[in-house]
């Protein structure tokens, strides 16, 4: 896996989260709130990695700068935007299976859904997780952001497993 200098790329790792099934013990039969909860523990913990990985020298701040070097890496043919095909490719090659995650996914970073994704849709996406608006997204916005999103991911994949319905990923909005 090709790494950044600083950090991991964001989203290897979404990839990486997404393909560890160490979640979800069923051995007794959980009730659905235990399900829950679990997930949501899970969540907050890998956002809390990704966290680490995206802040290795622990400034405090995930800037722009960085998402934007993160999408770079997706545009193999370097012609400035990421296109759907970039970004499933990228996202999903060590598990075919996650292709239709990364379709969600990129359909959620798309955010003027023009079929690409480039700098205003990066910035559209920092100021979405810049909760508070002050220009920088900090650790709790992060983390809370995307312990959100994993967990919305993760119950998606669930329910297309449990069904043949396509399913979508909405992130957390505001
Ligand atoms: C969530 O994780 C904490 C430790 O990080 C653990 O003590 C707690 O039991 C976990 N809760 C569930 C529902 O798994
Ligand atoms: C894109 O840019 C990278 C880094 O500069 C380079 O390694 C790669 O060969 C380029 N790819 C193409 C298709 O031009």
């Amino acid at each position: 896996m090709k790494m950044l200098p600083a950090a991991m790329t964001l989203l290897s790792y979404f990839t990486l989260s997404m393909t560890q099934p160490t979640v979800l013990p069923m051995t007794a039969t959980p009730s659905a709130s235990e399900i829950v909860a679990q997930v949501r523990n899970m969540s907050m913990a890998q956002a809390v990695a990704m966290w680490t990985r995206v802040d290795p020298d622990n400034e405090g701040i995930f800037s722009e700068q960085t998402m934007a070097k993160l999408f770079e890496e997706y545009d193999s043919n370097n012609d400035s935007h990421v296109s759907q095909e970039e970004f499933t490719q990228r996202f999903g090659a060590n598990e075919p299976e996650l292709n239709s995650l990364g379709v969600a996914l990129f359909a959620l970073i798309d955010m003027n859904h023009d079929g690409v994704i480039n700098t205003p849709d990066i910035r559209a996406f920092y100021a979405t997780i810049d909760t508070n608006t002050d220009g920088h997204v900090d650790r709790q916005e992060f983390v809370t952001y995307f312990a959100d999103l994993i967990m919305a991911m993760f119950i998606a994949q669930l329910q297309q497993m449990q069904s043949t319905t396509p399913t979508s990923v909405t992130g957390p909005v505001g």
